[in-house]
């Protein structure tokens, strides 16, 4: 099928581009500002989501079988530092793509996140349960969810996903990535030890997206994590060990939530999730995070560095 893919450049969207290529799908996708090559695109398109008549051009040009939303602000912290810019990202853009969606009669995936959820039981989080999010992303993503249902129900389905590991095109967007940098750059990156999360990689979750397009049986909103819930630090420990560095070599600092309140009182600090929802009725699985550090490349920028030690 043809797929509009939004945010090809992404982390989600390159590894969703690979996947539904590996599939046979013919996607065509859409790029920002990333100008390096980018892998299972049958057509790129430069242009800027946020322009509403530019976006609903290129969907109707491509006249797609389905739309995958994988474009957005997707760091919290840059949402609060331009929350106009990430409102059309984040809330317009969706909201846009589905009206488009059930105007074509095309199956919409969106990307949600854990993040409308506050965090605050360790008890994992069902699709069902009460949304509370507290930051401006998360409250955006509550109202992309509900208008993106509103617009297109028989068309669209909605992944909240995890904390994202995996390989990024520009190298500098994932957890991995970002703390080799820090240990490149000699800094010493702090991890809180009581903040848990449910990661999976972004190989895996586009795995579960072009299933979701093959799928439109499967609509509402879903959940999708790794099976491991495990504290920010132990995962930076965990990453450290899998590229064979010493504590020397990659130091961590390990932080209580108790000594920063400023992060900790927009960051939740237990995010779980049920995702049965889906696992029963998809052929991908979720994996351990045993399983997703095999997946991890060494950034091009911190080779030099790292085959000197
Ligand atoms: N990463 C995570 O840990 C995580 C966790 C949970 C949920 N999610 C959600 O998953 C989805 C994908 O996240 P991600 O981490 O893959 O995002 P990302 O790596 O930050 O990629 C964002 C994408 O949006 C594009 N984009 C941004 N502004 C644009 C504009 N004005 N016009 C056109 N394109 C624009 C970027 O293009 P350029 O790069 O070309 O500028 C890029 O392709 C998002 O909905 C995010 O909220 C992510």
């Amino acid at each position: 099928m043809t797929i509009l893919l939004a945010g090809a450049s992404g982390l989600v969207g390159s590894a969703f581009a690979r996947a539904a290529a590996r599939r046979g799908h013919r996607v065509v996708g859409t790029v920002a500002s990333f100008a390096g090559p980018l892998e299972g695109l049958a057509q790129r398109l430069k242009l800027d989501l946020a322009d509403a008549a530019t976006t609903t051009s290129a969907v109707l040009d491509a006249f797609p079988e389905a739309i995958v939303n994988c474009a957005a602000v997707s760091v919290p912290e840059q949402c609060d530092a331009d929350p106009a810019l990430a409102q059309a990202l984040n809330v317009d853009l969706p909201a846009l793509l589905a009206r488009l969606a059930h105007h074509v009669s095309a199956r919409f995936v969106h990307l949600s996140s854990e993040q409308v959820f506050d965090g605050a039981r360790t008890a994992p989080f069902a699709p069902g349960d009460t949304v509370r999010p507290i930051n401006l992303y998360g409250r955006q993503k509550v109202e992309s969810e509900r208008l993106v249902h509103a617009a297109a129900p028989e068309f669209a389905v909605t992944v909240r996903a995890p904390l994202l590991m995996g390989n990024s095109p520009g190298g500098r967007r994932s957890l991995h990535e970002r703390l080799l940098a820090d240990w490149a750059a000699g800094k010493t990156p702090r991890l809180f030890t009581d903040e848990f999360r449910q990661p999976c990689t972004a190989e895996n979750l586009a795995e579960v997206l072009v299933e979701l397009c093959e799928r439109p049986d499967l609509r509402g909103v879903h959940h999708w994590a790794g099976t491991d819930l495990l504290s920010r630090f132990e995962l930076g420990e965990r990453l450290r060990a899998h590229f064979k560095l010493t504590p020397a070599q990659a130091p961590l600092e390990a932080v209580a939530r108790a000594a920063v309140p400023e992060i900790a009182a927009r960051r939740q600090a237990c995010l779980a999730l049920a995702c049965t929802s889906l696992t029963g009725k998809l052929k991908t699985r979720p994996q351990a995070v045993a399983e997703q550090l095999g997946e991890l490349q060494l950034p091009p920028a911190v080779r030099e560095w790292y085959f000197k030690l």
